[in-house]
């Protein structure tokens, strides 16, 4: 990603009004072509996120065999085919995998890669191999899976996969999505029952989908399991829109006066949409309009209207795996509303794609607004009626969600500000810019 892409993002010139659609869930979209590559037959996708994380994964599988048909449809989602490895396993690749920037990529192949008699080195970009990965391979190793180096934190790592891995049970460290699926992808293989616990609800995508694609899958609220040996089967995935994305849109309305906005066809999985019960608690008009389930995920609508008065509040730490992604764009919000809120345990924002803790603070500082860290909580001193100053000159520090946390500063607040490393936004949402700018016409 260039290190020039400096952006001045303009003030919006009117509030966002009308219907609006998201791109594609990223973790969904992850997982439909992971699983797609792992199945037997051929797997048809729609709705998939065209974005450069979700093509760190298809590159990553077509590097290890699979055939991936996925091609831009009119609304600029990605829909097709993905032909698996099934039975034969992943192929043996000429080279290293470069995961890009997505932790997910890097984490999932991990636990799909260590049941296979292949020889596979995992890299990234200078973010993603900063990021942890410990967490990963210590329940893979209890698996009998082997790495090379042994115990190494970060990429580039080496998974030397081999055959007959034991089915175990782990009690997660952390609520972490990533892990659990890596667990449960590893037990696909392994013989018997593979349990995962987790001290608060992740999101649970991989136990909605896994059963699709015929894996035998149990879940319940912290923990998860599959019974394996087991060949996943070709299946149909529908990706809903992306409730982080949406987040983004969301916000922006809450904090824009006069705005009135539908998000519509959007995963409604409650294991994403803390964000929403947050914005309420503070005092925002928002409403979820649940419509169905595609396959298991249920979709639906947001609805958000202006309202005077937003408020801070108290974010406990169980709520927070439910919008961990969110957590800088509530901080923004969390700067214009009456009072202190408070996130507790948001210690794992720290190894994120940057440290978002560091970074949120950071950027709220440049706002003029008081936040701060108390171990491993975050502190935001709103100011209502807060004035941003004009050409405020935020860093991304290369994160998406930063990238457009700040760029959401100017765009609702009324003054252009610039924003280093805008183009970051092409990791989850490349048309956030455009798609605000014509809600607001
Ligand atoms: C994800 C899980 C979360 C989230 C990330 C995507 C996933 O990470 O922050 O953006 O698709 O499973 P952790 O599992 O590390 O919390």
């Amino acid at each position: 990603m260039s290190n020039e892409a400096k952006a001045c993002i303009p003030p919006l010139a009117a509030p966002l009004r009308g219907v609006a659609r998201v791109p594609g869930d990223k973790s969904i979209s992850h997982r439909a072509v992971l699983f797609s590559a792992m199945a037997e037959g051929t797997s048809r996708l729609s709705g998939v996120l065209d974005s450069e994380d979700v093509r760190s994964s298809m590159r990553a599988v077509r590097a290890l065999g699979a055939e991936v048909d996925l091609r831009p449809q009119p609304d600029g989602s990605l829909a097709g085919t993905v032909c698996g490895w099934g039975a034969r396993g992943p192929a043996q690749p000429d080279g290293p995998i470069d995961c890009g920037n997505s932790g997910t990529t890097a984490r999932l192949l991990m636990g799909m890669l260590a049941p296979w008699d292949v020889r596979v080195e995992l890299t990234g970009d200078a973010s993603l191999r900063t990021r942890p990965m410990r967490r990963i391979t210590a329940p893979l190793m209890k698996m009998g899976a082997r790495f090379e180096p042994a115990g190494r934190e970060t990429l580039p790592i080496t998974v030397c996969g081999s055959r007959g891995l034991r089915a175990v049970s782990y009690d997660a460290p952390m609520a972490s999505a990533q892990l659990k699926t890596a667990v449960l992808l590893a037990g696909v293989y392994a013989r018997g029952t593979t349990t995962l616990v987790e001290p608060s609800p992740s999101r649970n995508h991989t136990e909605l989908m896994l059963p699709e694609f015929g894996v035998p899958t149990t879940a319940a609220n912290r923990t998860a399991s599959v019974t394996g040996p087991c060949v996943p089967r070709a299946a149909e995935v529908a990706v809903p829109g992306d409730p982080s994305s949406a987040a983004f849109l969301v916000c922006a309305a809450a904090l824009l006066r006069g705005s009135d906005l539908v998000v519509e066809d959007v995963s409604l999985n409650t294991a994403r949409i803390g964000f929403v019960r947050t914005l309420e608690r503070m005092g925002a008009d928002v409403e979820l309009r649940h419509e169905g389930a595609e396959g298991k995920e249920p979709y639906g609508s947001i609805a958000v209207r202006f309202a005077e008065g937003l408020r801070g509040c108290e974010v406990l730490a169980d709520k927070i795996a439910s919008m961990v992604d969110e957590i800088p764009v509530l901080a923004l919000v969390a700067a214009h509303a009456r009072g202190v809120t408070v996130f507790r345990e948001v210690g794992e924002l720290r190894v994120k794609e940057t440290d978002r803790l560091a970074a949120v603070v950071e950027g709220l500082a440049l706002l003029g607004v008081d936040a701060w860290e108390d171990g491993n909580d975050l502190y935001v001193e709103g100011q209502p009626g807060l004035a941003v100053p004009p050409n405020a000159a935020f860093d991304s520090h290369c994160d998406h969600r930063l990238a457009m946390t700040w760029a959401l500063a100017g765009l609702a607040g009324g003054v252009p500000v610039t924003v280093e490393n805008f183009d970051s936004v092409k990791i989850s949402y490349p048309r956030f810019l455009s798609d605000m700018q014509r809600l607001a016409q």
